[in-house]
Parts: C-alpha cells; structure tokens; sequence
C-alpha cells in the first residue's frame, strides 16, 4: 500500500511538473525536490533521509506561499488537510513528511488549476492553434480551370474572368516592360522579395499568379505622393512605406538632406557622438514623457530591447502580449504561424477581456511587461489585415472607444502589481497624433518604443523609459548586466535626419495639419463610402486618424483581385494589398479625389469582368457556401498531401518536395 500511495504521489508530483511550464524555474525545482521526496520513500531508503528530504522540499514550498493570494492559499490549505484526513482514514501514512506533501501537494495542485483555468479563458485561442497548424495546413494549388470557378459561378462568369485575366497580362507585358524584367530578376536573388510576393493573396491562386503579372514597383522618382517607375508610368502612393510615410515624401527628402549637412563633418563615426545627440534626446524625453532614450536600429529591435530590459529589472520572465498584434520579426514576441520557436514566456491574451485582467493581476509576480500595439484599436484580436488571409467578407476594422477605456484599466492593474506597460508605437508614434497613442489615447505608459517615421527618413528604433527602466546594469551584481547594445545606435546621419523631423513635429504647422488631416481622411471616407454604396460596388473604407483600409461587404472569394486593378489604375499599395493603407499629411483634397476616382474606376472594371459575382438569391447562403468549400478544399489536400503522401513516400520525401 505504501509503495502504491507513493506512486500516486509521484505521478501527482509529475503533473505538477508539467504544470509548471507556466511557472518560473524556482517553481520547477521545488517540484523535482517533491519528486524525489517520493521516489526516495518508495525505494524504502532510511527514514531519517526521506524525512530530512521532505522537509527540505516543504519549506521551498512554503517560500512559494506569499505568491498566492490569501483567500485561495487558505481555501487550498483546508482542502488539503481534508485530502490528507480523508487518505489517513484509507491509507496507514508512513510519516508526517507524506502527510505534509499531500496536503502541500493538494494546496499548490487545486490553485495552479485554477491560474491555468483562468489563462486558458483569457487567452487568445487563435495563438493556442499556431505551434500545430502550419504542420496541418496543406500546400494546394488550382488548377487554371478551376481558378475562374472557385465561387461556382455561371458559366459565362467564369469565361468573362479568364478573358479579363488575359487582356490585362497582356496589357501588363506592354505597360510595364522595364519593371518586369527587373521584378523577375530579383525574384532570383532578392530573398524579401521572394517572401513578399509569395504572400500576397490567398494560397491556392499564387501559383497560377505567379505566372501572371507582378506588381513589383520600380520607382525612378518620387514628387509628393507619386511614384514614377522606371516605364515612366505615374502611380500614386497610398501604402506609405510601411507607414513610414507620416508626414509626406518631400518633409524626409528635406530632413535627409538638411541631416546630411548637419552631420557630413563627422560622416560615420560611431562611438564618439554628434553634438544633435542631446537635442533630440531633450525633445524625445519631452514628446514621451520619460527620463532617458536609447537608440536601436528598427523597430523590431527596439522591441527586443525594451523587452529584455523589463525582465532584466523586474526579474519576472513573463510577457504579455494581446492577440493579433504585430511587435516586429523576433520570434520572441510571434505568437502566430510563420514562427517555429513561439516563446513558452509569453502569453498571448484576448484584447478587450476583463479576464485578461484577472490573469493579469493573479500572475503579475511573473509578470515583466504587459505590451500593447495601440494600431489594435482598429481591429482588436485580428492580425494586420492582409490580403493574405482574405477569403471571404471576413475583415473588419472600427474605431472604438473600449480600447481607450481597455488601456486605462491595464494602466491602472500594472500600477498597482509593478508590472511594466509598454506601448509599441512603432506603428502609431507620431501617426494618430504628434505624441503618438499617449496623446491620442490620454493613457501613459511605463516604456514606449518608437520607429519607422521617427528617423526622418532613416532606419531607426527607439526606446523611451525611466531611468530604473532603462538600467543596464545591476549594482549589487556586477557580473548581472543586460548587453543591449549594436554598433549603429545613434548614428549622425539618423541624429541629423531625426532632428529635423522632431523639430518639425512640434510646430504649430504641423499640429494644424494633423487635425486637419484627421478630419480630411475621416470626411473623405465617409464620401467614398456613399459613393461606392451608389455604384453598387461591394467595398467600403475604415479610417483611424491617417491609416484606412477597404473592407468588402460580400462574401468572395476574389476581393484580392482588386490590388492589381488598382495597380493598373495608377495605385501603389504594400504587399499586404488593400488591407493596410496610409495617407500622409501633404495629401490635399484633390488628391484624395484623385486616390477616389482611380478606386471607383478600378471597382468598376472589377465587377464588370465577373471578380464580384454573386447570386443575390443566394445571399443568405453564400458566405455558409464558401466557408464549406473552402473547408472541402482544405480537407481533400491534406488528405492528398499529408495521409496519401506519407504512405506514397513518407515524411522525408514530402519534406524535401516542399523544399525544391
Ligand atoms: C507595432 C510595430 N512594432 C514593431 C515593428 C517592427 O519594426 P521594423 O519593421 O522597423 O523592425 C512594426 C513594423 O511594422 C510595428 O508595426
């Protein structure tokens, strides 16, 4: 009975141990000491060891108590000594150090139940999938047959698609000979591009497009908004660089130019600093509110900096993150498919949730940093709206006022637990206001990483905190210290290009064109979207202060098609199509006219080559029809790929095709 009650222990204690992935490692080897506290007593060893062992092991966990909030650790000790009086009743307990693991064991099991429970509710599901779908999601392609008639369309539609689909190659073949011939030639050599135009629509056409017309621009020179590439074609820019573009093309070449100037004397040398230095830390410190600024590279990096320096002076691992928010390439902050090592420290909860909340505040002693992208305003829980990902009617995005009363509360919860609130404003400093999303939303934050528009036109990343914060080094600790640290910070040229944007910024120019660009935009959509409504064309606009994006009001399974209609029509857009767009601030009301015009005429000739078909009769139906033969489709290639295709030639060989 004995070796059998030890047993129980033991697999218990192996649970617990597993468990405590969540936790940190302290927690881990308090339960490898229980572990072996069992074990031990099985192999009969003498008592006196065993005993010695188990008291061990139970002040380690008593040292873990103070983490658990009063009202549960004494809920969880009265279950545990009825676990214990219930098992003395069956069981003759060997000694009181058994006795005091069950009932310890009980205690810790019943409230790390409960905390997991808690982060299961409030985690975004979507993050849950990730580790396991890439490896389901099959690769399949359509056939050019079934490319025109994925929608089952009549007849005709389809006929009509594939003429249109033609005629416009071959319009593309004689536009756009140079940009061609350079785009086919760096799909060869230039790796993000490659990566780039592969994820452009939705997976089962890129095949057959690939063959077709690339949108790849190159651009000879650039004047205001417009881009002229190298066939001489005009196309007017409303992607923004990534949202770089904050405050117009002519304002950087300016900030470049003039930054060049400031700083030709000294070139490039790194190390010793330029005397801009401290001016654009002043208005930096000013703009964020915070006591010192450190200079990265790129947004990603700023991200990766502000992250280790939260754990680094916080001592707690964990990161909070929120679902679908973009911080930049490291994997350490991807919680989504497309990343192959998602981090077991971070925790991917659901935007807008009071259960976040909870988790938070029940985990904030592992808690280092909560980070929020405050471009999620637009779209909580969603990803960047890509084309990508388009397949229906799915996309939305509004601006709403429960995310400014949702980063109140959090302000308010890592106040009161220490945790450190960072707000990501690579996307949104300087964009939604001159102070980025503290100003706009009223809500400061602890740390604030700035990028993209900040350089004036150069690479940069920036991270603005208090000094605690920013601390590198640990003073009681010598050899404890944060390397954080790349040879490009603070390079002249970027000093010089930066302070010419942030004295700019500042202006009261600049103030009077943010606000009248805001309502420019907001007016402007609101008109497109009464027009659009008016021509039938199934297609809206959301904006949120200068970023917008089109949204389709039917379900279909061509709404990408668009991105090369509005190419043809003189548009640039990113890689990520009609999802992600940006004015800049130098648009004037006729060049939003003319971003209009060249909208409707591209929606235009869209639904007249057959893109929008849709059964009206069917209405009801037709998002139900599409999501089930997408489903279908799914089904039958991994049915093809993964089960046919293993017993055809096994993992390895299908691996290796995937690779070719
Ligand atoms: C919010 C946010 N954080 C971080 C990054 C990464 O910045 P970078 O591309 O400069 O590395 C981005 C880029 O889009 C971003 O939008």
């Amino acid at each position: 009975m004995f070796a059998w009650m030890t047993l129980e222990g033991a697999v218990l204690l192996l649970i617990l141990g597993h468990l405590s992935m969540f936790e940190d490692s302290t927690k881990q080897w308090v339960l490898i000491t229980l572990a072996l506290r069992a074990i031990t007593a099985g192999m009969a060893v003498p008592a006196f060891l065993g005993t010695a062992a188990t008291f061990a092991g139970f002040g380690l966990l008593l040292a873990m108590l103070p983490t658990m909030p009063r009202k549960c650790a004494l809920g969880s000790l009265v279950l545990g000594v009825i676990t214990t009086s219930v098992a003395s009743s069956m069981y003759e307990l060997p000694d009181l150090g058994v006795q005091l693991i069950f009932c310890a064991s009980a205690l810790i099991f019943a409230y790390r139940m409960y905390v997991v429970a808690m982060t299961f509710v409030a985690t975004a599901k979507a993050t849950l999938a990730f580790p396991l779908l890439p490896h389901l999601f099959p690769a399949y392609s359509f056939t050019r047959e079934r490319f025109f008639r994925a929608d089952a369309p009549p007849e005709e539609v389809a006929e009509r698609r594939e003429k249109a689909f033609n005629r416009m190659q071959e319009h593309w073949d004689g536009k756009w000979p140079k940009s061609l011939e350079v785009g086919k030639a760096l799909r060869g050599c230039f790796s993000d591009l490659r990566f780039a135009a592969g994820n452009r629509v939705f997976l089962p056409f890129a095949k057959i497009l690939d063959q077709w017309c690339d949108p790849v621009t190159v651009v000879d020179r650039v004047d205001r908004m417009v881009l002229t590439d190298v066939d001489g074609h005009e196309n007017i820019d409303i992607a923004g660089s990534y949202g770089v573009n904050v405050v117009g093309y002519e304002r950087y070449k300016k900030f470049i130019t003039d930054g060049w100037e400031l700083t030709k004397n000294v070139g490039c040398v790194l190390g010793p600093v330029h005397p801009i230095l401290m001016r654009n830390i002043e208005i930096l410190k000013e703009i964020s509110g915070k006591e010192e600024v450190s200079f990265h590279m790129s947004g990603t990096e700023a991200v990766m900096s502000c992250v280790r320096l939260a754990r680094f002076n916080t001592g707690r691992k964990l990161i909070v993150l929120f679902g679908g928010a973009y911080h930049g390439w490291w994997d350490g902050v991807q919680p989504i498919a497309g990343n192959e090592r998602i981090g077991t420290d971070i925790l991917t909860l659901v935007d807008l949730s009071p259960a976040s909340l909870a988790v938070i505040k029940m985990r904030a002693h592992e808690i280092a940093a909560v980070l929020v992208n405050p471009l999620q305003s637009f779209h909580p829980n969603q990803p960047p709206p890509s084309d990508l990902v388009l397949a229906t009617d799915n996309r939305n995005a509004k601006e709403s006022d429960k995310y400014k009363n949702f980063l109140g509360k959090l302000r308010e919860v890592c106040s009161a637990t220490g945790i450190v609130f960072v707000f990501d404003e690579v996307y949104t400093g300087f964009r939604l206001a001159p102070g980025g999303a503290q100003e706009y939303f009223g809500v400061s934050a602890d740390m604030v990483c700035y990028g993209k528009t900040l350089g004036g036109g150069m690479p940069n990343g920036i991270v603005c905190g208090p000094s605690a914060l920013m601390n590198r080094s640990d003073a009681g600790k010598p050899l404890r210290v944060a390397y954080v640290i790349g040879t490009f910070a603070a390079h002249p040229l970027l000093l010089g290009s930066m302070n010419g944007f942030l004295e700019w910024v500042r202006t009261d120019e600049a103030r009077a064109l943010y606000a009248k660009n805001r309502k420019m935009v907001a007016d402007w959509s609101k008109e497109t979207n009464a027009l659009l409504e008016k021509e039938g064309i199934p297609l809206r606009t959301a904006s949120y202060a200068s970023v917008w994006t089109m949204l389709y009001k039917q379900p279909g399974r061509y709404h990408w098609m668009l991105q090369y209609y509005l190419k043809d029509e003189g548009i640039n857009l990113s890689w990520v199509g009609t999802g992600r767009l940006n004015f800049s601030l130098d648009f004037e009301e006729q060049d939003l006219e003319l971003v209009r015009g060249k909208m409707i005429a591209a929606c235009r000739r869209m639904k007249e080559d057959g893109w929008w078909w849709y059964d009206p009769e069917q209405a009801k139906k037709n998002a139900m029809k599409i999501k089930l033969s997408l489903g279908l489709e799914l089904l039958t290639a991994f049915v093809k790929t993964r089960i046919l295709g293993f017993f055809a030639g096994g993992p390895a060989s299908a691996q290796s095709k995937k690779s070719e």
